[in-house]
């Protein structure tokens, strides 16, 4: 592989705290070197890609996304997941569970990744069931889960309802270290509920999901990991509610970590209105005064991290009416460009989401990938590199993913991902971004 040169552009990394023009070259599928433009004239012969008014920064992690790949392979692939993700600037993204196997077993584990292998083209890790067959009776093998080489454990779908295997769970991951990533839902009370209960649902005469569904399982589970010490990560936070309960338990010391998802935090429950089955998703959206908790707490750091909860599901599967389709919101190559309109109102610093893409989820992720989410040299080269100015019109048309369940078809976003950069490899750019050789300079 040809060395490239990474040439003028912004580079921000918060895991060094770099936020400055600089080029960054790649060797061999690592960054090799950083450094300024006077420099660079000396260096070799290589390919050169003008990131002139771009931002540059380490390549962006997805905690949480659905591939589907076993058992729903017409709603997402690894292969389609893994080029949505790249084609929404993410090179490492996390798979959840709820596959047909689910991904209970070494087996599934091992499927997985050898199929990432073959056919991804970003790093895909898998992430194993808390429970067998999620659901919610009896652990899973969460030590040969381990080893198989998961990333963390989640029923996502579904809540652990059972506080006792939830303490079970919970004691196992202080011995493995690995997180337990929970679906906070009491399924008695939302139960039959299609999207946020409050006045847009009683007008629209749809039975309602309390922000309490998900609040009391956070509450529940605060104060499990609180009882064993356990490594809880809270996923897709949608209510004030549950920010307030996760910063009071950060102030008490107890481990928890959190996510929100980009829908949550740009989108509220009006979406719904229309009957639109492209905003049902679970955890529903909420309300404009949840939105604002959710950005305040990620601001502060109570919310560490965001990740899409990339749901793709079929057209037919949308199609039929607001009772009967599935939950979820195919997000992965609408992410950074519905992100970056916190960033251009104001209310969040640009390094800071960065941080929340990149460095923060490569902290929630085992030591054994410390090297993901930095443009430390010497890493495997993930770079992203976007332009935060830039409009574009999202078209499900164009998207990789085979999920085109998006509110967002037709919405004008600004901020947009030029260009991916998984292991040193371009797998992803736009078709303005050019490569120009830089012929061997002096001999
Ligand atoms: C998820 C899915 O489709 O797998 N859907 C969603 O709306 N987030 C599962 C889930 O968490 O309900």
């Amino acid at each position: 592989m040809k060395p490239l040169l990474i040439q003028g552009g912004y580079i921000i990394d918060p895991s060094q705290g770099l936020d400055e023009t600089l080029d960054l070259l790649i060797t061999e599928g690592k960054i090799s070197w950083l450094g300024k433009r006077e420099i660079t004239s000396s260096k070799p012969d290589c390919d050169v890609l003008n990131a002139c008014g771009l931002i540059v920064c380490p390549g962006l992690i997805d905690l949480h996304c659905h591939l589907r790949q076993p058992g729903f392979e017409e709603k997402e692939t690894i292969a389609t997941g893994s080029q949505a993700a790249a084609q929404g600037g993410f090179t490492t993204i996390c798979c959840m569970p709820n596959t047909n196997p689910p991904l209970d077993s070494q087996a599934t584990i091992h499927y997985v990744k050898s199929i990432a292998a073959k056919e991804g083209v970003v790093h895909v890790l898998p992430i194993g069931c808390v429970s067998k067959g999620r659901n919610g009776e009896e652990l899973a093998e969460m030590d040969e889960l381990a080893s198989a080489g998961v990333i963390g454990y989640s029923d996502d779908g579904n809540p652990v309802f059972s506080s006792r295997l939830m303490r079970q769970a919970l004691d196992y991951s202080r011995i493995s270290g690995l997180p337990i990533i929970d679906h906070c839902e009491d399924t008695t009370l939302a139960e039959g509920g299609l999207m946020n209960e409050g006045v847009t649902s009683t007008k629209l005469g749809l039975p309602g999901i309390p922000a309490a569904a998900e609040e009391i399982m956070v509450a529940r589970d605060l104060a499990l990991a609180q009882l064993t010490g356990g490594r809880l990560h809270i996923a897709h936070v949608s209510t004030k509610g549950s920010v307030d309960l996760i910063r009071q338990a950060k102030e008490k010391g107890i481990q928890v970590t959190a996510e929100v998802t980009p829908h949550h935090l740009t989108l509220t429950e009006e979406r719904v209105i229309g009957y639109n089955t492209n905003a049902k998703v679970n955890p529903p959206l909420r309300t404009e005064q949840d939105i604002q908790a959710l950005t305040w707490g990620l601001k502060e750091g109570v919310i560490d991290i965001i990740a899409t909860d990339h749901a793709p599901h079929t057209e037919a599967d949308k199609l039929g009416e607001f009772a009967l389709a599935p939950f979820g919101i195919s997000g992965l190559e609408t992410a950074l460009g519905s992100l970056m309109s916190l960033v251009h109102s104001g209310e969040l610093p640009l390094t800071t989401l960065i941080a929340k893409l990149t460095h923060e989820p490569a902290k929630i992720i085992s030591d054994k990938y410390g090297r993901l989410g930095t443009l430390n040299i010497g890493t495997p080269a993930d770079v992203t590199i976007f332009h935060p100015d830039k409009e574009w019109v999202v078209d499900i048309n164009i998207f990789a993913s085979k999920g085109k369940n998006t509110p967002l078809n037709g919405s004008r976003l600004k901020g947009k991902v030029m260009a991916t950069i998984s292991q040193g490899k371009l797998v992803y750019k736009d078709v303005s971004i050019r490569l120009e050789e830089k012929a061997p300079l002096r001999g």
